[in-house]
């Protein structure tokens, strides 16, 4: 065989085990193509597959469509599974008998754009800049996601094989509430079956401190619609004679929080695992810098539940949080309305062991309660999930530290994230695995917001990571 094919490579898996272990062709093979998966991020992230948006169903179908196509060209076993909602890639890799399992989750839904005036470069046109690629979708979860199939193909393409089994799950509504895929877990945990789980979607500790994520908040989110008269009035006219459904609006959003930023929903802590002295502890010694966290995001001071840093509230402690609100007159100058509507969008972002439906429950008789003479009230129960703490102390957790320092030169820190992944919840309960959170982005990537970004140097060190992680995992 000539020395130049790629196939002499493939022949190489008899290596000494010193050699194979510190995995010189997998890593070189990862420097070579980095170009290429540049590139390839950048097609996927041409794709604008916002889950949210009808009129992106096109979109979403191609983005599905292009990711099986990358399990296919790899020789995986790769099915397109319809869903009620959007569809989901499953793919698996060549068999590896008496090997470990591994699953892996992404997604490859984006979140709308808007607003599209505060994007520096046009959210579907990938830009490089200073080392960072922006597009909607580059850390959440396209660029992440990709950095375990680049991963994938180093093995198969290095040594023709992977050292352990991989199914892959990618699913098109994470940033609509994960229903199609929950149905399929539910239906094919047979299938599903593995030692662990693997999730890259969400952020290192800091830019050279990576981490492994150990909990995620649950959430619990509504819309409450309010209707008082018939149609708008007069504000002069009849107002003081009849409730303002914005004003019972915003009276009944301020009675969900008290003074000390407590959620007054009755038993709404009972079941919270507080924090112990060792976590605590533990977070401060994390070089957690308060001040430049609060002029990043451009805020003066803190806020919050009392008796709480700011790493704690974000990472271990239940919250209350509007997330829109609308009624009467929006235009320019002053309108004498009193509107005939009002609405909210609101949530709760819930830590172990809260239960969504216990505070259903108990939020629907407070509102009603709450809700003044002369006004409808409707209430709207989106999507639950509760929170997730993973056991530190699995093997799992040490094979993913060993690959996270070789790729980043650094020993991950331990971390808790503030936002949600509601199905690893499903994927603890439902197929009993461990799950490992190993995020890529950082905390300014602008998940959710205008310009969106990922930095290019943690994607390759990213794949780096996943492709010795696959290593460390065969071998526990
Ligand atoms: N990747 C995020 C979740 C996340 C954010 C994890 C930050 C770790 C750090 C995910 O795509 C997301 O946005 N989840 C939603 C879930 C919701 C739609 C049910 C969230 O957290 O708001
Ligand atoms: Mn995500
Ligand atoms: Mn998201």
């Amino acid at each position: 065989m000539a020395a130049s094919s790629s196939k002499t490579i493939v022949v190489q898996t008899t290596l000494g085990p010193q050699r194979f272990r510190e995995m010189p062709n997998i890593d070189e093979y990862v420097e070579a193509h980095a170009e290429r998966f540049e590139e390839e991020l950048c097609q996927l992230l041409k794709i604008p597959s916002v889950s949210a948006a009808p009129e992106h169903q096109g979109d979403i179908r191609r983005a599905c469509y292009w990711v099986a196509d990358q399990f296919r060209r790899l020789g995986f076993v790769t099915e397109v599974v319809p869903t009620a909602g959007h569809p989901l890639v499953y793919a698996e890799s060549p068999p590896v008998p008496d090997a470990a399992t591994v699953l892996v989750y992404g997604h490859y839904d984006v979140q709308p754009p808007d607003p599209l005036e505060k994007w520096i470069s046009p959210p579907f046109e990938p830009t490089e800049r200073d080392g960072n690629l922006y597009a909607r979708g580059a850390t959440d979860d396209k660029g992440q996601m990709l950095t375990h199939i680049k991963s994938a193909e180093a093995w198969m393409e290095v040594e023709g094989r992977l050292p352990l089994n991989l199914k892959f799950v990618i699913e098109g509504e994470e940033e609509v509430g994960s229903a199609g895929l929950e149905a399929y877990l539910v239906e094919q945990a047979q299938r599903l079956a593995c030692d662990c789980v693997v999730v890259s979607d969400g952020a290192q500790f800091a830019p050279g401190r990576p981490a492994i994520t150990y909990g995620l908040r649950g959430i619990a989110y509504y819309e409450l619609r309010l209707a008082g008269p018939k149609r708008d009035l007069h504000s002069g006219s009849f107002g003081g004679s009849v409730t303002n459904p914005a004003n019972a609006l915003a009276r009944m959003l301020a009675a969900l929080v008290d003074e000390q930023g407590r959620v007054r929903i009755p038993g709404f802590y009972d079941d919270v695992v507080p924090l112990t002295d060792r976590e605590r502890k533990e977070f401060a010694s994390l070089d957690f810098d308060e001040k430049a966290y609060f002029e990043e995001i451009g805020v003066r001071g803190a806020t919050g539940e009392a008796g709480y840093t700011a790493l704690e509230r974000r990472w271990a402690r239940p919250t209350c949080d509007v997330n829109g609100l609308w009624s009467g007159y929006q235009g320019e100058g002053a309108k004498t309305v009193l509107p005939a509507t009002a609405g909210a969008k609101f949530s709760f972002r819930l830590v172990p062991n809260q239960d969504p439906e216990k505070i259903s429950a108990a939020l629907k008789p407070m509102l009603s309660e709450l809700c003044p003479p002369g006004i409808e009230m409707e209430l709207i129960d989106f999507h639950g999930s509760p929170g997730v703490l993973v056991p530190l102390d699995s093997p799992y957790i040490a094979a993913a530290a060993r690959a996270i320092e070789h790729a980043f030169g650094r020993r991950p820190v331990f971390a808790r994230e503030g936002g949600s992944i509601p199905i690893v919840t499903a994927f603890h309960e439902t197929l009993e695995a461990d799950v490992l959170l190993l995020g890529w982005g950082q905390d300014d990537d602008n998940t959710h917001s205008p310009n969106e970004k990922f930095c290019l140097a943690d994607f390759h060190r990213g794949i780096k990571a996943s492709a010795r992680l696959w290593k460390e995992l065969s071998e526990i």
